[in-house]
């Protein structure tokens, strides 16, 4: 059973942050055999418990939950860095050109083992992905992460309309193609399934109903899908769906409005809107570095808490600028700010990690699993070095509170804090 001697960043229920200096971690398998964590908190209430035990020390680093990215485009890792004049003129140029290769199996496997390494050396352990309309993609990314071992979440991407050959589906085969994936893959080992139409523009009415209605027959698998990013795509969305109330709307009229729903952006909407979310249980993924680098807006923090809508942090590679989980934070402070300006509020570091690790975790339905280091969790963890650059060290090492230590880090931050990172290992696995 590993005994780790360390300082110790963990969440309450609450979403404050708990900071133990001389903090100690221990985890152990559960009946299946995974690794989950058995105890946390202070050396100095825990420490006699684990007498004789060997004990992993690690003076000068941190323990953190592993991080959570709410959406994220595997297919999108080379599309990194694009420019465009907006998300509609991205899609076309870039974006729908390069995910027609996915088409291969070898290369989509070649993709998701460079992006699922990527991830993890960024320090996230849990992902919800779109994959592209191949099922050959999907198929890929599973087959690794569970090599890996690793909780992801994907699906094959629905869009039988408006989309060029090479991604765009058939609609009765999508449908077909997504119930025998829901079949392979959901709930095996630490995966799951995600019904992902791509956004209302680029679906059919009929794929969004048969969407819908899968989603209804397997009420615990995820639906992802994007909404109110993008200005022009909003004025596309009313064209091709004139009745229904609004963009987010045509989700609500197709049966694609539940728990376990996850939009990405929510940039501009209503306070209808806003409320349709939170009593329907659908989520946000804030994705502030798409978002500054498509120049399609900011999301609205303040209207998010006022009307109470779940919500939490993603990096939208590759319309988001970057895998780092610190880089994500600091772009959703300033967007935060920006806010600010306009009566919005200015988002605490502890309030931005919270919405990268356990309120992400709790907005994609998986509390007490991920995200957090409190007992039964499972044991995805990492490693963080405050030191890991001259700045970094000069900068943590005056740091007076845990909002100064923390925010240091979100700020100067990067793949290099990240030393280490530990997935909950099973026995049955093929690297356990
Ligand atoms: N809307 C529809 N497809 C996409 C995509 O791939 N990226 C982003 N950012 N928005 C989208
Ligand atoms: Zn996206």
């Amino acid at each position: 059973m590993p005994v780790y001697r360390s300082a110790l960043l963990r969440f309450a229920d609450d979403g404050r942050a708990l900071y133990d200096e001389d903090g100690l971690l221990a985890t152990g398998p559960d009946a299946q055999g995974r690794q989950r964590v058995l105890a946390a908190g202070s050396w100095q209430a825990l420490g006699s418990q684990y007498a004789g035990q060997p004990v992993t020390q690690l003076p000068g680093r941190i323990l953190a939950p592993g991080f959570v990215d709410m959406h994220i485009h595997f297919p999108q890792t080379d599309v990194i860095g694009s420019p465009a004049d907006g998300l509609l003129p991205w899609l076309e140029n870039y974006t729908f050109p390069h995910e027609s290769r996915f088409v291969e199996s070898g290369y989509s496997e070649q993709v998701a083992t460079f992006f699922l390494a990527e991830l993890l050396r960024n320090g996230v352990t849990t992902a919800l992905a779109f994959a592209t309309s191949h099922p050959t993609s999907v198929d890929a990314l599973f087959g690794e992460a569970q090599r890996q071992q690793m909780r992801l979440i994907t699906g094959k991407v629905l869009q039988d309309r408006h989309s060029p050959d090479g991604v765009r589906d058939d609609t009765e085969q999508s449908l077909i193609d997504t119930e025998a994936l829901i079949q392979r893959w959901h709930g095996v080992d630490r995966l799951g399934y995600a019904i992902t139409p791509r956004f209302a523009p680029t679906s059919t009415p009929a794929q969004l109903r048969g969407a819908g209605e899968l989603a209804a027959r397997y009420p615990d698998v995820w639906v992802q899908s994007h909404v109110a990013e993008n200005l022009d795509e909003i004025r596309w969305a009313r064209e091709l769906f004139p009745a229904a109330r609004s963009y987010l709307g045509v989700y609500d009229d197709f049966g694609l409005m539940r728990n376990r729903a996850v939009y990405a952006h929510c940039i501009h909407f209503d306070d209808d809107d806003r409320a349709l979310m939170r009593d329907t249980g659908a989520v946000a993924a804030v994705s502030p570095t798409s978002n500054l680098f498509l120049g399609s807006g900011f999301f609205d923090y303040a209207g998010a808490d006022r009307v109470g809508f779940g919500y939490g942090l993603a990096s939208d590679v590759g319309g988001g600028t970057s895998f780092s989980p610190f880089h994500i934070m600091l772009a959703a402070y300033y967007v935060g700010r920006e806010g600010q300006s306009k009566q919005g509020l200015s988002l605490s570091p502890q309030q931005l990690w919270w919405q990268h690790t356990a309120g992400a975790a709790k907005a994609l339905g998986l509390a007490g699993v991920v995200g957090n280091l409190q007992p039964g969790c499972e044991a995805d963890f990492l490693v963080l070095n405050p030191q890991a650059t001259p700045l970094l060290a000069r900068k943590t090492g005056q740091a007076r509170s845990l909002d100064e230590l923390l925010f240091a880090l979100i700020v100067l931050g990067d793949d290099r804090v990240v030393e280490q990172t530990v997935i909950s290992q099973a026995k049955y696995g093929s690297s356990a």
